[in-house]
């Protein structure tokens, strides 16, 4: 044991996710601002390294659900947190959408996410291809050297297979800190990461590379504290946590668990127990209202232990469970299960998270189905074939390329080195709704949520005015 007196202190720093990875990973992103402002006061107190609050799934969810403004929840989530960093989760070259943009509109996007708010820059790309992530490292260090503000963190896929050995991750690490990002985040979403390959891999990563490494894992395997605290002592420097009442299932480790589990050694956070106590307690009646409402289903708090055996994300499984029930071909579940490393192995074994996962797992049960393999591909297998999400680890099975896409020319380059520059014509095309700048992102990411929602947004103004009229001529309807 450490002498507690003596040791060298390096308290473990925490981002909280509960503004964000926790509600989208618990209540499908379902969690109003109007909750979230009340509790920033005390949030900002606690001493956090940064607060998770914006990107992911939380821009689409906001506009085609909450009929919210992303960029007004931004800078009012920004004016509550006076004192901790905020950040977001970006998907490389997709930004916060499902389709590779051109520079211009990655350029864009960060530029405004800082603007309205945004400190830390969590960037991450399925195909763990570092060239789909340099554009927004290299719009982030711009706005950093211009005012100060803004880092860039790259995210690895965690994930299993042949090809990602301790070398694997190392080399990443290496090529992470040449590209200019200003720390790494280890991006566990399956919670794949068990505790003792955490501590090969975190002191592996540290041994080639200065750079803070951020953990980011899930609880879904049931491993996810020990995976911390084995993180911890091999040196990690930040893991994200939530709050108790989102904490556990397919969220992340409880905060409050993971602060009294290092009090009193060398990485003793300091926060006050009590502070997160009163934050929990805000939060604990919303927990109940989504397990009353069905919002949070008590199936995903539990341990899904298919995650660890099958390797494979608990969302790409429902998904999955899902299609055959579709087909009425709930029997063939295993077959799938089978088939899925197989695809994998076929598409050149990318790590498994949204979209891969999808397209892989969409695939497998095309597979199975149909009775034969690649009888039918997917339009995103075809992509994936050509080399549109970027480059694999491994080779792709050159006989499935033959079969699904038979002649075709495939791309070698950064996929986005095809893209035109598109700012000019997505702001022509909107250009009716546009009320501030970023309403032709919002636009860019999402065409039809977005313009359902600038609708939505003129019809509340317009009723505002109309009361206004109104009242003029001495009317005032309730
Ligand atoms: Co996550």
């Amino acid at each position: 044991m450490a002498n507690n007196e003596t040791a060298e202190k390096k308290p473990i720093k925490i981002t909280e996710t509960i503004l964000r990875d926790a509600h989208q990973s618990l209540i499908a992103t379902r969690m109003p601002t109007e909750l979230m402002l009340p509790i920033l006061d005390k949030m900002d107190k606690v001493g956090y390294h940064s607060i998770e609050c914006w990107g992911g799934a939380t821009f689409d969810a906001s506009l085609r659900f909450l009929k919210e403004d992303p960029w007004v929840r931004l800078r009012k989530i920004k004016d509550g947190l006076k004192n901790t960093k905020t950040q977001m989760l970006f998907r490389g070259q997709n930004i916060l959408g499902y389709r590779p943009y051109a520079d211009d509109v990655v350029d864009a996007f960060v530029e405004k996410s800082v603007a309205n708010g945004i400190d830390i820059i969590r960037i991450f790309d399925c195909m763990n291809d570092l060239r789909n992530l340099q554009e927004a490292v290299n719009a982030t260090n711009v706005i950093k050297k211009r005012e100060g503000r803004g880092h860039a963190q790259i995210a690895l896929s965690y994930t299993l297979g042949d090809a990602y050995t301790m070398e694997y991750w190392m080399d990443m690490a290496k090529k992470i800190e040449e590209m200019g990002a200003d720390s790494i985040c280890i991006k566990d979403m399956a919670g794949l990461l068990v505790p003792y390959k955490a501590s090969e891999l975190i002191k592996s990563m540290k041994s080639v590379t200065k750079l803070p490494i951020q953990l980011h894992t899930h609880y879904t395997s049931g491993v996810a504290s020990m995976t911390y605290l084995k993180a911890v002592e091999a040196g990690v420097d930040v893991i994200d946590c939530a709050m108790s009442p989102f904490a556990l299932g397919t969220s992340q480790p409880a905060t409050e668990v993971m602060v009294e589990t290092f009090k009193g050694t060398e990485y003793d956070t300091g926060f006050d127990q009590n502070l997160l106590a009163e934050i929990a307690d805000y939060f604990r009646p919303y927990r109940d209202e989504c397990l009353a409402n069905g919002l949070l289903n008590p199936k995903v708090m539990g341990v899904d232990i298919k995650t660890l055996l099958y390797q494979v994300p608990g969302g790409m499984l429902s998904n999955m469970v899902s299609q055959l029930k579709e087909q009425n071909a709930e029997d063939r579940y295993y077959d799938v299960l089978k088939e899925i490393p197989q695809v994998r192995k076929d598409l050149g074994e990318p790590p498994l998270v949204t979209p891969s996962s999808q397209i892989v797992g969409t695939q497998a049960v095309f597979n199975v189905l149909m009775g034969e393999r690649y009888k039918m591909a997917t339009d995103q297998t075809k992509d994936v074939l050509r080399g549109k999400y970027g480059q694999t680890v491994k080779p792709m099975n050159q006989e499935v390329i033959d079969k699904v896409i038979p002649g075709e020319e495939r791309i070698t380059c950064r996929p986005a080195d095809l893209i035109e520059n598109e700012m000019d014509k997505l702001e022509s095309e909107m250009k009716e709704w546009k009320q501030q700048d970023e309403d032709v992102l919002s636009y860019a990411l999402f065409p039809q949520v977005a313009t359902d929602f600038f609708k939505y947004r003129q019809a509340q103004q317009e009723k505002v005015d109309m009361t206004k009229a109104d009242s003029k001529n001495g009317a005032y309807p309730v």
